[in-house]
């Protein structure tokens, strides 16, 4: 059955946990799709690793249109979120209103998800007057890397922790359905998630919220570039795909691939005719 913001909101209401997962092509989508994730976010973290760029800073509104609309023709189920990438929703209400509508009517999202606080409520708060579901993200905001000074655990000391916690509130009180929580000491996480009504999203910030979101390309060991420390490998099909690729380059170069059955067939006498 197709997950909905209402399946979020029930699945916090009954203290159910909630799974996302992020996907950037149609094939992958299925997979993730049919293993049965609440959520497919097409994350601007595919700057970095579909990309291979150094940050997400790059990323345009074409590139998250383009895949965010192939995922969500492989979605049959999961709740697929569009991420706004970097000064799409920045420079004023209109343009963050324009962009969120276009990853929803060209890029077919459920809903939108941007980073930010407090500072962009009203820019969450018009999004969502738009009758668009807005997915906020706090804590770490990768495309603020370079305000943050790196890509740094957030809210581990009072001042911090506080500004955190009044960020959540903003963001519930803009009508954000879910909030992202990215890099965050587990207990803050657990405290804010007990806070709020709306489910909490955990990335790096523990068990105690009210679900879980990860990078597949790191829980299944296909980037290796960097691995942050919150990330489970569950596969590594990194290894799987090498050594498949190893046993084709083998294969042909010793002839055994493509056998008989690998090919297609036509009537000698037509060879024969032929020159
Ligand atoms: O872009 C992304 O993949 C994200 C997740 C890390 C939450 O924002």
């Amino acid at each position: 059955m197709k997950n909905t913001v209402l399946t979020f909101r029930d699945a916090k209401i009954k203290g159910e946990k909630l799974t996302m997962l992020t996907a950037y092509d149609y094939t992958t989508a299925k997979i993730v799709d049919e293993s049965g994730v609440n959520s497919i976010l097409v994350g601007d973290s595919l700057g970095m690793v579909m990309l291979g760029y150094e940050d997400t800073l790059s990323v345009t509104m074409e590139d998250m249109i383009h895949h965010t609309a192939a995922v969500a023709r492989g979605a049959k189920n999961a709740l697929v979120v569009g991420d706004m990438p970097f000064m799409s929703y920045n420079t004023g209400i209109r343009d963050a209103v324009i962009n969120a509508g276009r990853l929803m009517s060209e890029g077919r999202a459920n809903c939108v998800k941007l980073e930010g606080g407090k500072e962009i409520s009203d820019v969450i708060k018009a999004i969502v007057e738009a009758k668009i579901p807005v997915c906020a993200h706090i804590g770490l905001t990768p495309q603020a890397v370079n305000s943050l000074g790196g890509f740094k655990v957030q809210g581990k000391d009072e001042e911090s922790a506080k500004k955190l916690i009044e960020d959540a509130l903003a963001v519930q009180e803009a009508g954000a359905f879910a909030v992202v929580l990215e890099c965050v000491p587990a207990l803050l996480a657990e405290k804010v998630s007990n806070m709020l009504d709306i489910p909490t999203i955990g990335i790096g910030a523990g068990a105690g919220c009210d679900g879980q979101v990860l990078v597949y390309q790191d829980m299944l060991g296909l980037y290796n570039d960097f691995v942050p420390k919150f990330v489970k490998q569950f596969a590594n099909v990194g290894e799987v795909m090498r050594s498949g690729i190893k046993e084709y380059i083998k294969e042909v170069q010793n002839g055994n691939f493509p056998e008989e059955k690998h090919t297609f067939k036509i009537d000698r006498e037509v060879i024969e005719k032929l020159y």
